[in-house]
């Protein structure tokens, strides 16, 4: 990806993040907005589309609430599909051996910019 000519959007500022907490945003791409969810992993930050591999919809009931009791794994409200927070890998539930979509995020200045997934991927593995 060139990201170069393309435009980042500003969702937090570093630091902003607790460690075992996310944060939502929106980004706009190709004129549709995607509700994605930065999240903070023993101080790493990821970040990935807000869309449930099983049943394309939000994984959070409680709105901003992704990570399951130990702070260990995401988890879909919905059915239970637990995913690895640093890959965004289904290692549990029903679409086991998918992948959240990622999006790109570059640090600069104190900012952590997201970028527009590349395209729709087919999140790895099962459909
Ligand atoms: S919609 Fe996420 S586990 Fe079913």
């Amino acid at each position: 990806m060139n990201r170069q000519k393309r435009k980042g959007r500003v969702v937090a500022r570093t630091g902003e993040l607790a460690q075992g907490t996310t944060k939502k945003f929106l980004l706009k791409c190709r004129g549709n907005a995607i509700e994605a969810v930065l999240v903070n992993y023993e101080g790493s930050v990821y970040a990935y589309v807000n869309r449930c591999r099983h049943i394309p919809i939000s994984m959070d009931w409680v709105d901003n609430e992704f990570f399951n009791e130990e702070r260990r794994y995401l988890i879909c409200a919905n059915h239970g599909a637990t995913y690895e927070p640093t890959t965004g890998e289904c290692i549990w539930g029903p679409c086991f051996g998918t992948s959240l979509q990622s999006v790109p995020l570059e640090i600069s200045d104190g900012k952590i910019l997201a970028y527009c997934p590349d395209e729709e991927d087919k999140g790895r593995g099962r459909p």
